[in-house]
């Protein structure tokens, strides 16, 4: 008798609606993808969530700047984000949002428990305030010197040069990012969920929830330091939940967020006869629920969340799963460097099979950052898919259908090798199951050497010349593609697209992990079409251009060392009109200016010649930086500098003609 199939919630961390998929948050939605798609290849009932996460300031503040509602904001960013996960494969069964009536239901329910059992207080507590604004300041959103290091321009919370913590009035000239005006502290209510009074319990949780080793060193860490109570409030305007009895008072996002994986589940149940709410959230459930999320947010999936699940009298969940961060070349994506990818962006020029196998390649079960090498990307996939698996079938698939009209053979060539590729299905699950995913990608691609390794010693290509041995070739290619047929329903969680071809090649309905048991002899297969082709390095020089050339702008800025204020200030710009503009003999770049600033003229030499005539500049007006130090030149003296804008070359732009300026104005 087989086991009833197990019953499991599965949820991948909410992407925030405020922006795009990119190769990072695709670590996360590929492995908790692989994960459900493995249950349910094995015959569970495996349900897997996600939902936009939509509150919080940032997004009200990027939605005003759009002028458009945080709801519009929400609403496109998060279809754009859930049709770029779908072209990765990712097959959520319900994909929702924080901001629904499920959740706002839920969370009501959740808070009003708490509540009862008294894990809720009010305190009165000191924040920022932007005046002109007219709001509270998030930490994030406070700026300053640190008070530790000195370090200017640093965040309300954490200094990241020195990396002392501390809050934002301990901030030496603070400055709200958001008006630049200096915050004031006022006092306002706040509501506080009772986290010091969790510790045995949330203890007696990490223990049953068999951790990674990782995560419970990291809770060690926090348990010593002593559990601090969590401020689940923030002060209108915020876009997020109306704390019940207040109209002013809002629940941070943080505490509505991991509600929203039961509002979506809650919402699909809703639709769904065969799924029952409190059969997988009720305390002391049945069910199995696990989420996986990255190591930033630890925290509040394994101290705020359980805590709160267990003070609401729900269950908690069975485990959590973090993973670490992408790297990109061993280096953090970056914008500049062309390798901050989005997911759309890499989707243009690859086939995202690619990734997911890459991803596969490189995942375990604990929090190590995992490294993208394009170079390694590239080499790896075009020898494990291309050169190992797909070669396999490709070599096979020709001869049964031209010499045999596309029937296998009755019966197995070598059945001790097909016994050994089945019988690798139960360690792989184990792999599978305990998120050993570059085990299971490293065991099947070992298979599929032996595989080739066993069409290359019956060489059915010099077989096929002998009229007597055509029953020969059949049986070596039908082997062979056996052998592949079992490798791809291994692969089938980490390359559905390939699966679903390799499927459709052997004709079959639908395959389930014990499908690799069974040999498929003596049926037809379909015509083989190429599966996958190389990836070429063009194609990935393409992404990393695409991905430099969306961000040029803002990057060249972001490159610059910063200055302070009082630096710029030095810095004395005036306009000055252009009295006489002449070419320079012997420099093809520049020309010769003399410049009216007002006081007396000036001569400055700028190299602008390729963008403008000389005859055409004079009586324009100009910004000049008044006070840079004389410089000799092989020319001549230059007292100034003009300022212009553009790529440079014949782009370069000074100010336009009808700019309304006058000689010696100061520019600031
Ligand atoms: N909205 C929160 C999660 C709320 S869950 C109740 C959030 N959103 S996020 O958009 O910033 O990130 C979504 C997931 O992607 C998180 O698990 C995060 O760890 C993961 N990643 C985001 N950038 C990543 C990398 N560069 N590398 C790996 N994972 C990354 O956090
Ligand atoms: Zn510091």
């Amino acid at each position: 008798m087989t086991p009833a199939p197990r019953k499991i919630f599965v949820s991948s961390a909410l992407p925030y609606a405020n922006g795009s998929i990119h190769m990072g948050h695709l670590v996360e939605y590929i492995q908790s993808d692989i994960w459900s798609r493995f249950q349910k290849l094995r015959g569970h009932i495996c349900t897997y969530v996600c939902a936009a996460d939509a509150h919080g300031t940032p997004i009200m503040i990027k939605a005003r700047e759009a002028k458009i509602t945080p709801e519009q904001l929400v609403t496109l960013a998060s279809k754009e984000q859930l049709a770029d996960l779908r072209a990765f494969g990712v097959a959520f069964d319900n994909f929702h949002s924080t901001h629904s009536a499920e959740n706002e239901e839920l969370v009501g329910r959740i808070y009003q428990a708490l509540r009862d059992a008294g894990h809720i207080y009010t305190k009165t507590i000191e924040q920022a305030f932007d005046e002109q604004e007219k709001m509270f300041l998030p930490d994030r959103f406070v700026r300053g010197t640190c008070p530790r290091c000195k370090s200017e321009d640093q965040y309300g919370d954490a200094c990241e040069v020195c990396g002392a913590t501390y809050s934002p009035n301990d901030l030496i000239d603070p400055v709200s990012v958001l008006s630049g005006t200096t915050p004031v502290w006022r006092e306002s209510e706040h509501y506080f969920f009772r986290l010091s009074a969790f510790g045995d319990r949330l203890r007696e949780w990490m223990a049953k929830a068999a951790l990674h080793q990782n995560i419970t060193s990291k809770l060690e860490e926090w348990f010593n330091a002593g559990l601090q109570d969590w401020d689940i409030s923030r002060d209108a305007p915020y876009f997020g939940f109306v704390i019940p009895g207040t109209t002013d008072k809002f629940f941070y996002v943080w505490l509505d967020a991991p509600v929203g994986y039961l509002a979506s589940f809650l919402h699909l149940c809703r639709q769904r006869d065969d799924l029952d709410f409190d059969e997988y959230w009720a305390e002391g459930s049945k069910t199995e629920a696990y989420h996986f999320i990255g190591k930033d947010i630890v925290y509040f999936h394994t101290l705020f969340w359980p805590a709160v699940l267990q003070g609401s009298g729900l269950r908690q969940p069975s485990s959590v799963f973090a993973h670490g961060f992408l790297t990109v070349n061993g280096k953090k994506m970056s914008k500049s460097r062309g390798t901050f990818i989005n997911a759309r962006t890499y989707a243009k020029h690859l086939d995202p099979s690619y990734l997911r196998y890459y991803y596969a390649a490189k995942l375990g079960p604990g929090m190590d950052d995992i490294d993208l090498n394009l170079d390694d990307f590239t080499a790896r996939v075009n020898s494990d898919l291309v050169g190992k698996l797909v070669n396999i079938a490709s070599r096979c698939a020709g001869f049964i259908s031209k010499n045999f009209d596309g029937r296998l053979a009755d019966s197995l060539d070598d059945e001790k090798l097909y016994a050994k590729f089945s019988d690798a299905g139960e360690q792989l699950a184990d792999h599978y199951e305990a998120r050993e995913y570059s085990k299971a990608m490293r065991l099947i691609m070992a298979l599929a050497d032996e595989a080739n390794r066993y069409i290359e010693q019956k060489k059915p290509w010099i077989l096929a010349k002998d009229a007597g041995k055509q029953d020969q070739v059949q049986a070596v290619c039908s082997q062979g593609l056996n052998l592949f047929r079992v490798l791809m329903i291994y692969l089938a969680p980490v390359l559905p697209a390939l699966a679903d071809k390799s499927r459709h090649l052997f004709r079959e309905e639908s395959w389930t992990w014990n499908s690799a048991r069974q040999a498929q002899l003596g049926s037809s297969i379909d015509r083989y079409e190429p599966m996958l082709l190389r990836i070429e390095p063009t194609q990935v020089a393409r992404i990393i251009e695409d991905s430099r050339e969306s961000m040029k702008v803002s990057e060249k800025a972001a490159e610059s060392p910063e200055i302070t204020i009082d630096e710029f200030m030095k810095v004395d710009l005036r306009i000055a009109r252009i009295v006489k503009a002449q070419p320079v003999d012997g420099a093809d770049k520049l020309l010769q200016l003399t410049l009216d600033l007002g006081s007396g003229t000036r001569n400055v030499f700028a190299g602008i010649k390729a963008a403008y005539d000389p005859a055409a500049l004079e009586g324009r007006h100009v910004v000049v930086v008044a006070n840079l130090a004389a410089r000799k030149m092989r020319f001549g003296t230059s007292e100034g500098m003009v300022l212009a804008a553009g790529p440079g070359g014949e782009d370069i732009f000074l100010l336009s003609p009808d700019s309304g300026a006058e000689a010696g104005m100061r520019v600031k």
